[in-house]
């Protein structure tokens, strides 16, 4: 390595260090001295914190992820692929362009703390002091809302080492009355297994068939991704769940342990106290008349909807299965302007992410929403079940399913009667 090379590679390690100390407040800055030497990074003091805060949810003992990152000595073997994996930003999973729009749920870290990593991993991927390690965090296993109502699928088995298995549980509810949801959180029965779950309402007066899509309607009260706590909404917002629906829960089960473990996921909802003003709900937009050849490494289907009232805009979720490859989504206004509202450049199935939008705005009435898929059905696509087959819309996740699903809330209050705070 030249001089040169290595004369800008510190500088950025500096300026990573003066930027962390800025952001880390002057109390640490006035223990510095100007002419101090730089010292070197280590896991200790530099990169534990950072781990502690944006990777042990999920790298813990019991937990999801193939690992735990929680001491020097777990760490360690992993440096090299560590740093590949936050370079690459691979790690924390996140699938949508950083360049458009700007997300609550956003898990990306900063350049500093990528740059404080690589210069980590490329040094040694020294321990430093063990003094220097702050306590590492406490995870609760328990619920992180109060909920008034708990809903469990039945014990479901999951064989050992069984990977990628999507299953789809229906549960009945049981309300007599309409409820009105401000909160939920999915909580996972054995988090080594659950990978993600997703939990929709089937309502009784649509079909209600379980295990159909006659009766599926457009609200998700509830989504498990590891890292994703509950969900909370603003007071006075809420959604319906209508009296006698049943739940979807939507299970990826994944199991790298070698042996059989039961599992019984729960959602928790917490019932709106205060009258509600914003019903919440979701336009999910399909395609579903797409043949997609065998073989085809880029295939593009594409839906347009037109708004059919204002909406207040929440969140957007991409849904594809394994041969999903990317998914942009624009908005074209009634004046014209045209606005990329959702681009994920690199879908993947496994990570059924929504985004939940740090502002959220009013979309009017006659707004456009073009969405554009690309689908990879050949052999270069490590996740396609079957490249030599044509594959057309269908629920498992060996066929195919295209949409664009628009979070909101209604801008006009909900009526009166019906929004009656249930106890
Ligand atoms: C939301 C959960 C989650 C978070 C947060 C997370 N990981 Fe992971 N990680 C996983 C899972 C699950 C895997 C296994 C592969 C997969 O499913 O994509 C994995 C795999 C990895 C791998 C192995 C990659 C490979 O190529 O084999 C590395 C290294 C890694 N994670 C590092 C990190 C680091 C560093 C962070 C924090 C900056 C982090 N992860 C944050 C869930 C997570």
């Amino acid at each position: 390595m030249s001089a040169r090379k290595i004369a800008v590679k510190f500088a950025t390690v500096m300026f990573g260090s003066l930027v962390s100390i800025f952001f880390g407040g002057l109390a640490q800055l006035a223990g510095q001295q100007n002419s101090a030497p730089p010292k070197a990074v280590t896991y200790s003091r530099d990169v534990a914190p950072i781990l502690y805060k944006n990777c042990v949810i999920c790298h813990r003992p019991n937990n999801i992820a193939p690992m735990s990152l929680m001491t020097y000595k777990e760490t360690r073997p992993w440096a090299r692929l560590i740093r590949e994996a936050v370079v690459q930003r691979k790690m924390p999973p996140w699938h949508a362009d950083p360049k458009v729009g700007e997300f609550l749920n956003d898990p990306r870290l900063s350049d500093v703390d990528v740059a404080t990593i690589d210069a980590w991993a490329r040094t040694g991927a020294r321990e430093g002091d063990p003094k220097d390690l702050q306590s590492p965090p406490v995870f609760s296993e328990d619920w992180h809302i109060k909920p008034d109502s708990v809903l469990t699928i039945p014990e479901f088995t999951v064989s050992g080492a069984s990977q990628d298995e999507y299953e789809y549980i229906y549960v009945p509810t049981n309300f007599t009355e309409d409820k009105w949801v401000q909160a939920a959180e999915v909580l996972p029965g054995d988090k080594r297994v659950v990978h993600h779950a997703t939990v929709s309402v089937v309502t009784a007066d649509r079909g209600g068939v379980p295990g159909s899509m006659a009766g599926y309607v457009n609200i998700v009260p509830g989504i498990y991704l590891p890292g994703h706590l509950a969900e909370t909404r603003p007071a006075g917002y809420a959604l319906r769940i209508p009296a006698g629906s049943y739940l979807q829960f939507q299970v990826h089960y994944s199991n790298h342990t070698s042996e059989d473990v039961k599992d019984r996921t729960s959602i928790g909802l917490v019932f709106a106290k205060e009258p509600v003003q914003h019903e919440i709900a979701q336009y999910e937009i399909w395609n579903d008349l797409f043949l997609i050849p065998p073989n085809d490494d880029n295939h593009r289907v594409t839906s347009c909807f037109t708004l059919p009232k204002d909406v207040i805009v929440l969140a957007y979720t991409g849904h594809m299965h394994f041969r999903g490859k990317s998914m942009r989504t624009e908005a074209i206004y009634p004046d014209g302007r045209r606005e990329v509202i959702m681009d994920v450049p690199h879908y993947d199935f496994r990570w059924q992410e929504t985004y939940f939008l740090k502002k959220q705005f009013v979309m009017p009435k006659g707004t456009k929403l073009v969405t554009t898929a690309y689908f990879d059905n050949s052999v270069s696509n490590p996740q396609n079940p079957d490249p030599t087959k044509a594959i057309r819309w269908g629920e498992p996740s060996d066929e195919e399913m295209m949409g664009f699903w628009l979070q909101f809330a209604d801008p006009k209050p909900v009526d009166e009667k019906a929004a009656v705070a249930n106890k």
